[in-house]
């Protein structure tokens, strides 16, 4: 017998003795003897665990080695807002969106896309001129048309308007709100829905975590959407969340009332910040605020998923808004994970 098969047969031989003695061998018991990813975690729960991301932080090997890993649901944190998407009226820039869904595509991930309709990040030629309610809805169906037409098959959901409500549940004064009035939040939806009618449509929005007057406006709209047989799928819950300001304990419950209207709940950009600098005692009370909400979402069968608005503080929006605040994500700057993530592990493990 030549010495290569002597030695082939031998390996088999010696690799089926191991199988026996229980010892996992070959690529099929190497992916399942490691440790799960948060993503297959909570797939056995039928969610997702996902993370947002920005087109700059791509070229951070260590950072997207991560990201491919542990996520299956992206959102790109700016790439599809107005101001990158349609810079000069009528003149479109996929560039960016389209890295990210690339990216998402190569690693098997899904996109929660973001967002349409907001009154931040939008363009000069949209905010330093007035307009008569005709122009802008025109302006507004075309953008929403186009965008969402361009990413029809290839992205999850839309955050079709975002940030729509004041704290106390009043409308937002926003060029949408002020030119065209309530309404837009309506035409929105059902453009976008036309332009792709499998894209799961949500509202999105912060400070909506718990019970309180915020959570009731959209309470309220989503009732009336419903009833008048708009196209709204679901509700994001960013979950912007500051340990100073105490847990949303009524977030189950909020996230129960929103699936008995038939509708989809999600925590879509969660972060937990603290008061700089991190102790030992701030992160260990972090933690449990993250096995709290992702616990929360669990118990709601039509909370659908978590999302981590970035999964490291290495790029987290917090320092440069909230000076003094910060360490506000699962993973620290060194991309070491942190009690959040043992954290995770343990809500989404049970
Ligand atoms: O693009 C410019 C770049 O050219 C310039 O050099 C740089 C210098 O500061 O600024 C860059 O723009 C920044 C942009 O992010 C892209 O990086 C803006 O200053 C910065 O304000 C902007 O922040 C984004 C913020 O939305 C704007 O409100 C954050 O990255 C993004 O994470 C954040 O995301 C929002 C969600 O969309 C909605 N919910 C709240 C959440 C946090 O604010």
């Amino acid at each position: 017998m030549p010495r290569t098969i002597v030695r082939l047969k031998l390996a088999g031989v010696v690799a089926a003795a191991l199988v026996a003695a229980g010892v996992a061998t070959g690529p099929a018991a190497q992916a399942h003897d490691r440790t799960p990813t948060l993503a297959e975690l909570a797939h056995r729960h039928g969610r997702y665990f996902g993370s947002a991301t920005d087109n700059p932080e791509l070229t951070d090997s260590a950072y997207t080695k991560i990201l491919g890993r542990e996520f299956d649901m992206i959102t790109p944190g700016n790439g599809m807002k107005w101001y990158a998407t349609e810079p000069q009226q009528g003149v479109f820039d996929w560039s960016k969106g389209d890295e990210i869904v690339k990216l998402a595509r190569a690693n098997h991930q899904r996109v929660r896309a973001h967002t349409l309709v907001w009154h931040s990040q939008l363009p000069d030629w949209l905010t330093s001129r007035e307009w008569t309610a005709a122009q802008l809805r025109a302006v507004l169906k075309k953008h929403i048309t186009a965008e969402v037409r361009h990413y029809r098959g290839k992205v999850y959901s839309w955050d079709v308007v975002n940030e729509a409500f004041n704290e106390d549940g009043t409308y937002r004064e926003t060029i949408w709100y002020k030119t065209l009035g309530p309404g837009y939040i309506a035409d929105a939806l059902r453009w976008a829905h036309q332009a792709d009618p499998h894209a799961k449509l949500y509202l999105n929005d912060y400070n909506i975590e718990a019970v309180g007057p915020k959570s009731d406006a959209y309470y309220k709209l989503a009732q009336n959407l419903r009833a008048q047989g708009v196209p709204l799928d679901g509700i994001g819950f960013q979950a912007h969340l500051a340990l100073q300001y105490g847990y949303p304990s009524t977030l189950e419950d909020n996230l129960r009332r929103f699936a008995r209207l038939g509708l989809d709940t999600a925590l879509t950009e969660v972060d937990v910040r603290m008061q700089l600098p991190a102790t030992d005692a701030k992160l260990a009370e972090q933690a449990t605020w993250y096995r709290d909400l992702t616990r929360a979402c669990l118990a709601v069968r039509r909370c659908v998923g978590v999302t981590v608005w970035d999964y490291t503080d290495r790029y987290s929006w917090i320092p440069a808004v909230f000076p003094g605040e910060g360490a506000a994500l699962p993973w620290d700057e060194q991309l070491e994970p942190k009690p959040a993530y043992s954290a995770l592990r343990e809500a989404l493990g049970r």
